[in-house]
């Protein structure tokens, strides 16, 4: 019996803004356009096919169309968004790139990036790539007012560890650029360690990191090794300055000395790990988890300020609030 290939159909492709595409640069994966077929029906077309450079009189022909979003096919994702990671300083520079397009863009390199560091965390490739994907964002949420809501308006809420370390990131660039006391560079340094900060998560068992239940004893003690541990590994592939590193091993501390893994106190837990433990905290309660639903912003913070104060820094957790500003009640 002959065997008929199976059409695709629009849940095989995946959306992708024309605007993201440079010129001359070489796209690793096919780009379609949607046409109407007769029938009503929706038809995905072969446009150009990968590893051919994106040329001007491509996109001209495109825009001329009125065509401003292309797609590619959803088993090309993750080329997109190595495609998107390696031309992302281009997105964030360009001013026909909408503030939405140009967070999508850098929302979803990053997640592409984080998911493959923590599958392997012990490749110091993908730690090279994060440290030039955070200058770009601290470059991006530094230079343009508008960055920092409209990351989060491109930011899952739905928590995995991959998202979380990218929100964290986020919260924790924008916390440091608002307190005004900060070089450029340090931010930068503040920033690595916020996206690296959970990579001991990815020496962790899944049995027990993806547990659908309460730890035991037993299971504690390993998810709790995850911030030295991850430092120690960060620390024999170098390139990370122990400055970042401070946050990865410091971001479960709390003034109180009720945090770990050293459950030090005041004056001895350094400001970035501060910093750090308020943009865990607040993204850790505001997305969904099996066990309970995501807090609005407003919620989050009522409870941070509420029952963590003897916990956080009080001062930076006003300043936190403040960069919310009104916008933590309406998300
Ligand atoms: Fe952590
Ligand atoms: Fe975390």
């Amino acid at each position: 019996m002959a065997t008929r290939k199976m059409e695709k159909t629009a849940a095989d492709f995946r959306e992708i803004p024309l605007h993201s595409l440079r010129i001359n640069s070489v796209t690793n994966f096919d780009i379609y356009i949607k046409v109407a077929a007769r029938n009503q029906e929706e038809r995905f077309v072969l446009y150009r096919e990968r590893n051919i450079p994106f040329s001007e009189s491509a996109r001209k022909n495109l825009t001329d169309c009125g065509t401003d979003i292309l797609y590619i096919d959803a088993s090309d994702e993750k080329e997109y968004q190595l495609y998107l990671e390696n031309n992302l300083e281009a997105i964030i520079k360009d001013d026909e790139v909408s503030h939405a397009e140009k967070s999508n863009a850098a929302y979803q390199c990053a997640i592409g990036l984080v998911e493959q560091l923590l599958e392997n965390p012990r490749s110091g490739e993908h730690v090279k790539r994060s440290k030039l994907f955070i200058s770009n964002l601290v470059d991006y949420l530094l230079s343009d007012s508008h960055a920092f809501f409209s990351l989060m308006t491109s930011m899952s809420f739905n928590y995995l560890t991959y998202t979380h370390s990218v929100n964290v990131a986020v919260f924790g660039i924008a916390l440091a650029h608002k307190l005004g006391q900060f070089t450029q560079h340090s931010i930068n340094t503040i920033g690595s360690g916020l996206i690296l900060h959970d990579v001991g998560k990815g020496l962790i068992d899944p049995r027990i990191l993806d547990k659908n239940g309460p730890l035991n004893d037993d299971e504690w003690a390993v998810m709790k090794r995850h911030p030295a541990d991850g430092a120690n590994l960060l620390r024999s592939l170098g390139n990370v300055s122990e400055q970042a590193l401070i946050i990865v091993e410091g971001h479960h501390e709390k003034l109180d000395g009720s945090g770990y893994p050293r459950g030090i106190r005041g004056v001895d837990v350094h400001q970035y790990a501060r910093i750090a433990a308020i943009a865990d905290i607040f993204d850790a309660l505001t997305t969904r988890r099996p066990y309970r639903p995501a807090l609005r912003s407003f919620e989050a913070l009522e409870l941070m300020k509420k029952e963590m104060s003897e916990q956080l820094d009080r001062d930076l957790l006003r300043e936190f609030i403040l960069l919310l500003g009104d916008r933590a009640a309406r998300i």
